[in-house]
């Protein structure tokens, strides 16, 4: 595979990710570095992108224990498998909170009832709670289907993360052979090396 067969096969497949909600990158897993500088990880949904400015987005509560962490530390990590290409995407980048402003608008706007009404959460999430609990009020819990009016008391806790990374890590599985490709962007662009898998 040649450096530009590379690249558009990654272009490819995080556009058919956002189209796809089975897509493998579809669902990301973010790494940051917590107040005792030990690493944490989870998964998140993968919003949105801008592949040659390196942009990344993904949706979160403010009052997360991720949003606490990227606030003192605004390293991230990203991770991506696809099943199906073969590809293994690593991201390394610098957050951005959005918990206001036209970015902030905009997601909110673009994004459904279903996606928003965990915004709704009473406690913050990872509080203690004494029972099992959803961590939504039962109007919310009784009802299938939510309007974008009723979601709306939860705008006060949804947060957009930017990412802007600034390098990624690329590995692609081939039965006749691995491929492992860094990109890093100099001067708003990408630029490649090829590193040994
Ligand atoms: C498939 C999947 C998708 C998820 N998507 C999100 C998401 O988009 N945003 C988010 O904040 N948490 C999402 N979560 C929950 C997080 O993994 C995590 O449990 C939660 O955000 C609390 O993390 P924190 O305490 O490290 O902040 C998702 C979990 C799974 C399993």
């Amino acid at each position: 595979m040649t450096e530009i067969e590379l690249i558009q096969k990654i272009k490819t497949e995080l556009a058919k990710s956002l189209a796809k909600r089975q897509h493998g990158f579809r669902t990301m897993q973010v790494g940051t570095v917590d107040q005792n500088g030990l690493p944490q990880v989870r998964s998140v949904v993968f919003r949105d992108y801008n592949f040659e400015r390196g942009e990344l987005v993904f949706h979160t509560d403010n009052r997360s224990g991720k949003v606490s962490q990227m606030f003192h530390n605004s390293n991230l990590a990203l991770h991506m498998w696809d099943e199906r290409s073969k590809l293994q995407l690593r991201w390394s980048g610098i957050a951005t909170l959005h918990q206001e402003g036209e970015m902030f608008e905009s997601h909110w706007k673009k994004s459904t009832p279903g996606s928003l009404k965990v915004y709704l959460a009473e406690s913050a999430p990872g509080t203690k709670s004494e029972v099992a609990s959803h961590n939504l009020p039962n109007r919310v819990l009784k009802k299938k289907e939510l309007t974008k009016d009723e979601v709306e008391p939860g705008k006060a806790n949804f947060c957009v993360v930017q990412v802007a990374a600034h390098s990624l890590e690329i590995l692609h599985l081939g039965k006749a052979g691995h491929l492992r490709a860094l990109l890093t962007q100099v001067d708003s662009q990408w630029s490649l090396s090829w590193i040994e898998p």
